[in-house]
């Protein structure tokens, strides 16, 4: 163990070779860092609160013609048409409200979750492209704001929507039962959210389209995300005398859990964002899962991806890395300080900018709950950002180094709010992103998932404690089973005349018929022809469009439109005769 003195040398040491680097970007704009950061959060929590409540039907002064309870993503209408309710921006956007009435900040909102919640039993019953209530239509991404389906092409499952809703819902349950109206929610909210927990329980391992709307595989966000509803799920069942979903919702819980971990990218010390896609796979996908996982009963848990958890932190600062070279507006910075960052390597956004800021708050909360920091192999580069020297140990709340950390930390975190801060525009609006040349606001104007998130991360950064979803005590199992998903074996015949070197392929909707790719659609058999046939295995109760395709060399010829569309059947196998149009 070195001593104190030699830690305090230590940090003004490094204290003097960032004060090398001479002032930061951030601290030219803005020069007296602590009062700055304040003032720009008591300015902008009302900004971004109205903004939000702005962006709810039917009375948001930016959301005319939303229904009741719908959220709009942003009243954004050209380039992008952002005019459009998304499961997962709402879901996000209802657990900020949620934890102001349940935390007992603000109960007047209390009316608009229960708007909320009649909106979506609404929309859980309108049959859209994705399917029906029960054939898979819970996944469908967003719908217009007068609760009608969006039948457009779109990215679509989207497996991350009925568990943010769920646990949304699974807040205000919780607390309507601590406020004695266990029997509204028996018998009003439960069949609502036992749709959605009943749906992650048999669908969360098929693909998803990722949060993002761009890569269809598995996705680290969604499985977490997954994992949480149905964990808390089981719980608040286990209130409710609704014995019966229990051990099913465990079990899947455990089999997601168990799955969370295989994005471990153990050599580059993040966490894959998605099994598909081709990317590096660094990505805020996974800050914010931390973030929505929180749950300081757990402490700094690595299986659960805790914000104190060395895989998290170890994760974040790969993550942030990845930024520092690729923006203009991040060029001289110190290699410790914060920067903008975005989804993954494209324009800043706001909301990834803030979640970072927000995990590292809620580290700082536990730490803070535990009194010490442990500092492992795998979390040591984090924390060496700010102790260069840094050993692996457990420091307790009475050593410097404790304190340097905190100190360190608290200071990183702040500097995401001030990068967010040196580019919001005067009036406190929030667009959906920035621009990594000159910070600019760029793309959806007043985007709602931006004002949440801007409040989340300044109430975490005040300490906010979020009830615990059951974190706590979780055991990964040691082998992965997976939940069968039923399959139909389906056979595609197609009536088709072809000239010499021209063949038939088959792509569609779903990722066993190659997600609408045809450079990877399915070669049929001609052994009939001119029936072109192939048989693939589906997943059951599933609506799927499909085309077939000729090609010819590099030339590549649709079939004209509509696409095919049909439901699989439950189980069981089917054959379907079309006629090349
Ligand atoms: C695009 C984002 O990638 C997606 O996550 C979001 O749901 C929609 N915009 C609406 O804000």
């Amino acid at each position: 163990m070195r001593s104190v003195g030699v830690l305090l040398l230590t940090a003004f040491a490094f204290a003097c070779v960032v004060n090398a680097f001479g002032r930061t970007p951030v601290e030219s704009y803005i020069a007296n860092r602590q009062t700055s950061i304040d003032s720009y959060i008591a300015n902008q929590s009302p900004i971004a609160k109205l903004g939000l409540l702005a962006n709810i039907g039917p009375d948001g002064s930016k959301s005319s013609g939303a229904k009741a309870g719908v959220v709009i993503a942003s009243p954004n209408t050209v380039d992008p048409n952002y005019l459009y309710s998304w499961i997962r921006d709402a879901s996000l956007t209802f657990k900020v409200i949620a934890e102001k009435v349940v935390s007992g900040e603000d109960t007047s909102l209390r009316g608009k979750i229960d708007q909320f919640f009649e909106s979506q039993k609404r929309l859980q019953q309108v049959s859209n492209p994705s399917g029906t209530v029960s054939t898979g239509g819970l996944a469908e991404p967003k719908f217009n704001i007068d609760e009608t389906a969006f039948t457009g092409s779109w990215g679509r499952p989207q497996r991350d929507g009925p568990a943010l809703r769920a646990t949304t819902f699974i807040l205000y349950a919780n607390w309507l039962i601590a406020n004695g109206n266990i029997t509204w929610v028996t018998r009003n909210l439960w069949p609502v959210l036992k749709l959605d927990l009943d749906y992650v329980q048999n669908n969360w391992n098929r693909s998803t389209f990722d949060l993002w709307e761009e890569i269809n595989s598995s996705s680290f966000f969604t499985t977490a995300v997954q994992h949480r509803a149905l964990r808390e799920g089981a719980t608040l069942a286990q209130k409710l005398g609704q014995a019966d979903v229990i051990s099913g919702y465990n079990t899947q819980a455990a089999n997601l859990l168990c799955f969370q971990q295989t994005y471990k990218n153990i050599a580059r010390g993040y966490f894959t964002a998605n099994t598909g896609g081709g990317r590096s796979g660094i990505d805020s996908n996974t800050i914010l899962t931390s973030i929505h996982l929180f749950d300081p009963t757990a402490g700094c848990d690595a299986a659960t991806f805790q914000p104190c958890s060395d895989v998290a932190l170890s994760n974040l600062k790969v993550y942030v890395d990845s930024f520092r070279s690729i923006y203009a507006i991040n060029n001289g910075f110190a290699a410790n300080e914060a920067v903008a960052t975005g989804r993954y390597p494209e324009d800043p956004w706001y909301l990834s900018t803030f979640a970072v800021a927000e995990q590292l708050y809620d580290a700082l909360i536990v730490w803070e709950q535990q009194q010490r920091i442990n500092v492992n192999a795998t979390s040591l580069t984090f924390f060496r950002q700010f102790i260069p020297n840094l050993a692996t140990g457990s420091y307790a709340a009475s050593t410097s180094t404790y304190s340097t950390l905190v100190t360190s930390v608290k200071n990183f975190a702040d500097g995401f709010i001030l990068i967010n801060a040196k580019y919001t525009p005067s009036d406190g609006s929030l667009a959906e992103q920035y621009t990594r040349a000159n910070g600019s606001p760029l793309s959806a104007r007043d985007l709602t998932w931006s004002y949440a998130s801007a409040l989340t991360a300044f109430a975490a950064r005040d300490g906010f404690i979020p009830p615990s979803w059951g974190a706590s005590g979780l055991t990964v199992p040691s082998s992965c089973a997976a939940n069968p998903v039923p399959t139909v074996s389906v056979t595609f015949n197609v009536q088709a005349t072809t000239v010499f070197g021209e063949n038939i392929f088959l792509v569609g909707s779903v990722s066993e018929l190659r997600n609408w790719s045809p450079d990877n659609a399915i070669p049929l058999s001609s052994a009939s022809y001119p029936t072109w046939s192939v048989t693939v295995d589906l997943p059951g109760s599933t609506i799927v469009e499909y085309k077939y395709i000729r090609k010819n060399g590099n030339d590549v010829v649709w079939a004209s439109d509509p696409n095919w569309r049909w439901e699989t059947p439950a189980s069981g196998s089917a054959t379907l005769n079309d006629n090349w149009r």
